[in-house]
């Protein structure tokens, strides 16, 4: 057996949302009447402009993609309101700008903070470059980041400081100041995780002007509804965004996502009424589950809620199970550093769809209210 690399022989896998196809099959159900409440997705779909440009645009895959993408990034920092040069786009999504960020930055012995719970995708990355996580904290009870635990973690070998916000999975802000306070404590970089800004209508892009040491991160997989197409984007300095072009796959970014992307951009009736959609469905669904009494259901400002389910007497894995039997997808949160078994986390639909997931939690409830009380 040749001999594997160390971070990836300790690496625990990342476990990413089921496909439809993969729960039809162990479920026995229709593929296209699955509800995806598990993966932060968007509920309206892509953009009709950018189907109708893509579908126009399919007989050039036989050719490479563009390696200058500049009309693209042009529009990206109109959209965030920064010069081009501060714009980095990834083809995987912003997973692809994570994975970039650790070869840039990242030698051996340097540490990096996050706080659980989020996004476990940080741990992933820069685990297999090596990099030692150090955990500060969120207060899940108050639903905010624990500023003073971010400072405590800060070492001289902090390499990269994670903040998350909307943070994933528990839906609460991090306040400017707070990011302010973290920014000013050290030389590190601060990547501040925006995928969901655009849910919150708060971001941090003026901050650039003041603080070197900034990141931000985005994504086209949210309000944008290109999941599928993997195109992810990450807003800093001139200099260091020119060195993490060096090591940046050259082609990741296919011509379709290019297309895509640039469609979206454009459409900007799409892009109003995706932020609408999505508001709107996670305040009926926050509404809808606080009227369950044994159901812990937590302020959001992004497209999902985190649930806690304990004093239903049930398991997130048993939940989620109960809801695939229905052909509903929600996302069983056990897999979430610093969260245990009994969360799940609840992205939103249609309202439609919201209602019948409303409904199908219903019934699982009160049949399980059943089994305790007998
Ligand atoms: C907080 C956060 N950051 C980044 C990402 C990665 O997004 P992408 O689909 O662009 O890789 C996600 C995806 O769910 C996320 O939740």
């Amino acid at each position: 057996m040749v001999k594997i690399k160390r971070t990836v022989k300790e690496l625990d896998p990342y476990i990413p949302g089921r496909s439809n196809e993969d729960l039809a099959r162990v479920y026995g159900l229709d593929p296209d009447n699955i509800i995806r409440m598990g993966s932060n997705e968007n509920p309206l779909g892509p953009s009709p402009q950018a189907i109708e440009t893509l579908k126009k645009s399919l007989h050039l895959i036989n050719t490479y993609p563009e390696s200058n993408i500049d009309d693209l990034k042009a529009k990206i920092a109109s959209y965030a309101r920064v010069n081009s040069e501060k714009i980095i786009v990834g083809g995987d999504g912003a997973d692809e700008i994570l994975d970039v960020l650790a070869k840039t930055l990242i030698e051996p012995g340097d540490e990096y903070i996050v706080h659980p719970p989020s996004y476990m995708y940080y741990e992933f990355t820069f685990g297999i470059h090596g990099a030692t996580p150090v955990y500060a904290r969120w207060n899940v009870e108050e639903n905010r980041l624990d500023v003073n635990s971010v400072l405590n973690a800060i070492s001289a070998k902090t390499k990269v400081i994670f903040l998350c916000t909307p943070n994933n999975p528990t839906g609460g802000l991090i306040e400017k100041k707070d990011i302010q306070t973290i920014l000013e404590s050290t030389d590190a970089l601060v990547v501040v995780d925006e995928a969901y800004w655009e849910f919150s209508g708060e971001n941090n892009v003026e901050l650039l002007d003041e603080y070197e040491n900034l990141f931000i991160l985005r994504t086209f997989s949210k309000v944008m509804g290109l999941a599928g197409m993997r195109i992810g984007y990450g807003i800093g300095q001139e200099k260091l965004i020119e060195y993490m072009h060096r090591v940046k796959p050259v082609f990741s970014l296919i011509k379709l996502s290019h297309i895509a992307a640039s469609a979206t951009l454009d459409d900007l009736n799409y892009l109003k009424e995706s932020t609408k959609l999505s508001i709107e469905s996670r305040e009926f669904l926050y509404e809808q589950m606080s009227k369950f009494p044994e159901l812990r259901v937590f302020k959001s400002f992004a497209n999902y809620i985190l649930v806690e389910i304990r004093n239903t007497g049930m398991k997130s894995k048993q939940m989620t199970e109960k809801l695939m039997e229905n052909g509903i997808i929600v996302r069983d949160c056990s897999s979430f550093r610093g969260l245990d078994d009994h969360w799940i986390r609840v992205s939103v639909a249609t309202i439609e769809e919201d209602e019948k997931f409303i409904d199908v939690l219903k019934n699982i409830l009160s049949d399980q209210q059943g089994i305790s009380n007998d």
